[in-house]
C-alpha cells in the first residue's frame, strides 16, 4: 500500500513567538508546492495560535507537543484537546520520550491522551522507543510491544487509521547518533507486524511509521529508502528553515 511520506518538526522548548513566526514564514516559502510529502510543525504552546494564523492557506500542518485528556476544569498548567482543535491543530504529539523521562508519562497516561485526542478529532503522532540500556539488554522488541499494547489499549480499528507512529530510539535523540537505516527498518517492520496483530493487516499496511533521532538532510534519504519508514520526526534540524525544508524535499536529492 502506498503511504504518503510525512515529515514533522518537533521544536520542543524552543522559539519565542517572534522567532516562531520568522521561521514559519521562511518555511512556508521553502516548502510551497510540495504535494507528495506531508509536512507538519510542532511549536511550543505559546506560539501555536500565532503560528496557526500564519499557516492559513498553507499545506503545512500544525501539531501540539502534548495535550491533557480532560476537556476543561481545575488542571493547572494543562491544555485540552478542545483548545487545540479550536486553533486548527491537526496533530498532537503524544508520549514523547522526553515526557516519559522527565515528566512521569506512562503507557497508561499516553493511552488516555491518545483516546482524548481521537475523541476530539485530532490526529496523533504516538512516540515509542527504547533506551540505550534496553537495547543493549536485548529488550528493544519487548519494550516496543509493551508501549504499543499500553498506548493503544481500547483504541478501535476505525480510529486507529488517524494515528502516526514515531519510532524514536532514545539513544539516538539529540546525540547525533542516528540509527542506521537497517536498525530502524528492523524495528519499523516489527511495529507494523504488531499493528497487524492488534488490527487488520489492511489497516496496519496503511499506518505511517516515522523514524526520529538525529535526522538530518544528510541521512534522510537512506532512511526513507526503507520499506517501512514512512517519514521522520525531526528535532534539532527542524529549528532551521533550510535544513528542515531540505529534509521535506528529500525526494529531490
Ligand atoms: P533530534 O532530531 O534533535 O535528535 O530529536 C528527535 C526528536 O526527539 C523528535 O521528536
Amino acid at each position: 500500500m502506498k503511504r504518503l511520506p510525512f515529515i514533522a518538526g518537533n521544536w520542543k522548548m524552543n522559539k519565542t513567538v517572534g522567532e516562531a513566526l520568522e521561521l514559519v514564514r521562511e518555511l512556508k516559502a521553502s516548502v510551497q508546492g510540495i504535494e507528495d510529502v506531508e509536512a507538519a510543525i510542532a511549536p511550543p504552546f505559546t506560539a501555536l495560535y500565532p503560528v496557526s494564523q500564519e499557516l492559513k492557506g498553507s499545506s503545512l500542518h500544525l501539531a501540539s507537543q502534548n495535550l491533557f485528556w480532560e476537556e476543561k476544569g481545575a488542571f493547572t498548567g494543562e491544555i485540552s484537546p478542545m483548545m487545540l482543535k479550536e486553533i486548527d491543530c491537526h496533530y498532537a504529539i503524544i508520549g514523547h520520550s522526553e515526557r516519559r523521562q522527565y515528566f512521569g508519562e506512562t503507557d497508561e497516561t499516553v493511552n488516555r491522551r491518545i483516546k482524548a485526542a481521537f475523541n476530539h478529532g485530532l490526529k496523533v503522532i504516538f512516540c515509542i522507543g527504547e533506551m540505550l540500556q534496553e537495547r543493549e539488554g536485548g529488550l528493544t522488541f519487548s519494550v516496543i510491544e509493551r508501549q504499543l499494547d499500553g498506548g493503544l489499549k481500547g483504541v478501535e480499528e476505525n480510529t486507529i487509521e488517524e494515528i502516526v507512529i514515531a519510532y524514536e530510539p532514545v539513544w539516538a535523540i539529540g546525540t547525533g547518533k542516528t540509527a542506521t537505516p537497517e536498525q530502524a527498518e528492523e524495528v519499523h517492520q516489527f511495529i507494523r507486524q504488531k499493528l497487524g496483530r492488534l488490527y487488520s493487516k489492511r489497516t496496519s499496511e496503511g499506518i505511517r511509521i516515522q523514524y526520529g533521532g538525529s535526522v538530518t538532510p544528510e541521512n534522510i534519504k537512506g532512511l526513507m529508502a526503507q520499506t517501512n519508514i514512512d517519514g521522520a520526526l525531526v528535532g534539532g534540524a527542524s529549528l532551521n528553515a533550510e535544513s528542515f525544508s531540505r529534509i521535506v524535499r528529500f525526494k529531490e536529492m
